[in-house]
């Protein structure tokens, strides 16, 4: 039986950390299924449009080894329909979402797993517009 792994995000301005919990998150299974936050749900969300378009996120995750499937994730509320469509038996996130997800484990694994440290998108851009120093 092939074991199937979630996991959502923004994936914006790709970092390692993006691509370290990707990894981390193939190894609970076979096959690796990653929602990509659309443009809208990110305004709403985090307040700002993402630098990189969902289109060009989405083709930059789909490139990567360990990913199978991608899709664009319109809404947080339709996460329970993401799980159930694509057949998940392991959801995984990074631990800033602790316990947000736990109402899932009735139809999956759920897994929290640690950020890596000292980087983020959010970081990333404050630096690169703060410019040379
Ligand atoms: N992530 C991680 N380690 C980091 C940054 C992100 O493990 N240093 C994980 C998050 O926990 C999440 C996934 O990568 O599971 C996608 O996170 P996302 O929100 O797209 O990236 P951030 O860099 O956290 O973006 P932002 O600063 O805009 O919140």
């Amino acid at each position: 039986m092939t074991r199937t792994v979630m996991t959502f995000g923004t994936f914006d301005v790709f970092h390692v950390g993006h691509l370290r919990v990707i990894q981390r998150a193939a190894e609970f299974g076979d096959r690796l299924v990653v929602g990509v936050s659309a443009d809208a749900l990110n305004v709403s969300k985090k307040g700002r449009a993402p630098v990189f378009s969902e289109a060009e996120r989405l083709e930059i995750v789909a490139a990567l080894k360990p990913v199978d499937a991608v899709f664009i994730e319109e809404s947080l509320e339709l996460k329970r329909t993401y799980l159930t469509e694509h057949r998940a038996d392991v959801l995984v996130m990074g631990d800033d979402w602790a316990g947000r997800f736990d109402e899932f484990k009735d139809i999956c694994e759920v897994h929290y797993l640690p950020r890596t440290p000292a980087i983020s998108t959010t970081a990333l851009i404050e630096k690169i517009s703060s410019g040379p120093v």
